[in-house]
């Protein structure tokens, strides 16, 4: 058995989230680990999402903050994990603009607390299990900044971050390099483009734009929608990052995209015609006038577009999704899904990101 079947005990924080819970499912129909989800349950995590893992009988879920020690401990205690993919973090840019602190202390500071908790794991482990211990951080292209017209993020691109949140995100990129290099904790890391899919809380611009879409709402787009971002499938992203973990270089980061640039206006149109397709209303005006532009966020990243070539040279990796086929099959799954997201309490699809007085009257 090689190192990516063997059984064992994988420790995911964020489990519950978008990707977290891509990743679950995932790792559980292609290794024989047990599965530690980690998640506080905030907002944006997926209750429906957990209980179908929780099906599984090698799913274990723990509800539990990143930044609370003695919870980790006891986890590392109990299960004795093998590796841990950390993905819990505040990941909204908009709510980082109101809301900053939120996203220091589980994005900073969480980190840093599963760092230290991870060291002392180690130091009691030696000469015990785990003899391959490894600690995977998930991270963003935010980090790199916001492109012009020509050239593509590598990992060795400068970090130049932006918003609250990508500046979290730096900061704890630079920690797990900081304990790697200092401590000696066996890292690696990924940073990824814009991931779109089943299960995403319709805050983001795809979930948002289908669900409203659907009903015949507004479609409000920020600023003139002239903003690139690079589209990654959520299972073809979970695929890499199962493959980062298990055949990446230790210290070593890894871009993960699938060259699949495109303006947030295109994503837009596109699924206003998929959704005229599949569910047209009669005596309606085709979705696509149901755009609108409005205030565009303050430091809006202009684009974004991912190099990927390490990974695919080194890994092997390649996404098999293209961008209309996990689109349509996105939207499909949203219209199968109703029920969850229109079960959804905290959030209604208000606008974010500005202040509070202007948030009031947008
Ligand atoms: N969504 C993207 O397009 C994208 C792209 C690249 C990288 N990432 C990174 O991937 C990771 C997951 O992103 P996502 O889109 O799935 O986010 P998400 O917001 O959907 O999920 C985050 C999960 O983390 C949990 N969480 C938040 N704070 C926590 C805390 N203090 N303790 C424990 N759990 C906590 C939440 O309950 C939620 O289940 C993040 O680190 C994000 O920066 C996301």
């Amino acid at each position: 058995m090689n190192a990516e079947t063997r059984p064992g005990a994988i420790l995911v924080t964020g489990g519950a989230g978008f990707i977290g819970s891509a990743v679950i499912r995932h790792l559980l129909s292609a290794t024989e680990a047990i599965i530690i989800n980690l998640d506080k349950l905030t907002y944006a995590a997926n209750r429906t999402a957990v209980a179908e893992n929780e099906k599984h009988p090698r799913h274990r879920f723990v509800k539990a903050c990143i930044t609370d020690r003695e919870a980790l401990r006891t986890i590392f205690d109990q299960y004795r994990p093998d590796a841990v993919m950390h993905l819990a973090a505040e990941s909204h840019v908009d709510r980082s603009i109101d809301r900053p602190a939120d996203f220091i202390t589980t994005n900073i500071v969480g980190t840093v607390v599963l760092l230290e908790v991870i060291r002392e794991y180690l130091a009691s482990s030696r000469g015990r299990k785990p003899p391959c211990f490894r600690f995977h951080h998930i991270s963003t292209d935010e980090v790199f900044g916001s492109l012009g017209p020509e050239g593509r993020f590598s990992e060795m691109s400068p970090y130049a971050p932006r918003s609250p949140y990508a500046a979290s995100k730096a900061a704890s990129d630079h920690l797990v390099r900081a304990w790697h290099e200092t401590y000696g904790v066996p890292v690696v890391l990924s940073n990824c483009c814009n991931n779109y899919g089943p299960w995403q809380f319709p805050e983001k611009l795809i979930p948002l734009m289908i669900v409203k879409a659907l009903d015949y709402e507004k479609l409000p787009i920020y600023g003139g929608g002239e903003q690139i971002r690079d589209w990654l499938h959520v299972d073809d992203h979970a695929r890499a990052l199962h493959m980062i973990l298990t055949r990446g270089r230790q210290g070593e980061s890894y871009n993960v995209g699938a060259d699949c640039e495109r303006r947030n206006v295109e994503v837009v149109e596109a699924i206003c015609d998929l959704l005229d397709e599949s569910r047209p209303a009669a005596g309606k005006p085709p979705r696509r006038e149901l755009i609108t532009y409005v205030r565009d966020r303050p430091g809006h990243d202009s684009r974004y577009a991912i190099d990927a070539t390490k990974t695919r040279s080194e890994l092997g990796w390649r996404p098999q999704e293209s961008f209309s086929s996990g689109l349509a099959a996105t939207v499909r799954w949203y219209l199968d899904h109703a029920k969850w997201w229109r079960n959804i309490d905290s959030y209604r699809g208000a606008r974010l990101g500005l202040d509070i007085a202007e948030a009031a009257t947008s």
